[in-house]
């Protein structure tokens, strides 16, 4: 019988670690794949992203904010939010208002996504500003939630200190007395949606000997209107 130490891998060294490499290459972004719009090529990529078995959550996006205190204080923050639309107006999130990444937003509205769809040797980099979505289309959204969801929603006081889990389960409880499951729950007024309009949009797509195909979009923010959806791009060395 074996123990269960016996049977766990060891931590990999720092040689092993140095030879984790992947050789890319099978799918290229040629230049025949290129449109005016980059949000042609989102639609494609993502769709295959929810159709891929290896992606879990192609949905996932990880979001970068900066607190800006201060000039000498500027500090990124990045954490995985689980995008829930997109459309040429931008890509929708959803989450706590009074969070870390809400302060953040609230502090410096310029802020960084990306999805990592590492199966498809696929990366797509989103720079852009936010902005909160309407309550009505929060309150809507909210009430599409899995019901325990809803009121988890409740229970978490989003980034804020814990003294232990004890204390997120009974608020969580007391919650679930309040609206049991079947009833209507309301949307916590610190919960709602967040809208990223884009001003750039990379994507990356891993080839051989490291010759990988980017394309970076820059939205035309010449002409009067920043709501304009004329975009330039241009092929970036690896
Ligand atoms: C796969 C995945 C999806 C997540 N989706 C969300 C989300 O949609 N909204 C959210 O507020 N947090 C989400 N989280 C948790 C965040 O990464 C983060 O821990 C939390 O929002 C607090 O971040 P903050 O303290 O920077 O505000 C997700 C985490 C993971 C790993």
């Amino acid at each position: 019988m074996t123990k269960e130490s016996d049977s766990k891998p060891n931590t990999p060294t720092r040689d092993q670690i140095r030879a984790l490499r992947k050789q890319y290459g099978e799918v290229g972004l040629p230049d025949e794949q290129v449109r005016a719009n980059p949000f042609e090529i989102f639609s494609v990529w993502f769709t295959d992203a929810v159709a891929n078995e290896y992606i879990v959550e192609a949905n996932a996006m990880v979001l970068s904010t900066v607190n800006s205190i201060s000039e000498n204080e500027i500090f990124p923050t990045s954490r995985t939010v689980l995008m829930k639309d997109f459309s040429e107006q931008g890509f929708t999130f959803f989450t706590n208002y009074q969070s870390n990444k809400a302060n953040q937003i609230a502090q410096n509205n310029r802020v960084s996504l990306l999805f990592p769809w590492y199966a498809m040797e696929r990366q797509v980099i989103i720079n852009g500003t936010v902005t909160k979505i309407s309550e009505a289309e929060s309150s809507d959204y909210f009430a599409t939630r899995p019901w325990g969801s809803q009121i988890g929603a409740w229970a978490s006081r989003q980034s804020t200190p814990l003294n232990n889990r004890n204390d997120l389960e009974s608020n969580w409880n007391k919650f679930a007395q309040k609206w049991p499951e079947g009833s209507q729950v309301p949307k916590p007024a610190d919960w709602g949606g967040f809208l990223v309009a884009p001003t750039s949009i990379e994507f990356w797509q891993g080839r051989y000997s490291r010759l990988h195909d980017r394309i970076k979009y820059e939205r035309d923010l010449s002409s009067s209107s920043n709501k304009t959806n004329v975009w330039h791009h241009q092929r970036l060395n690896p």
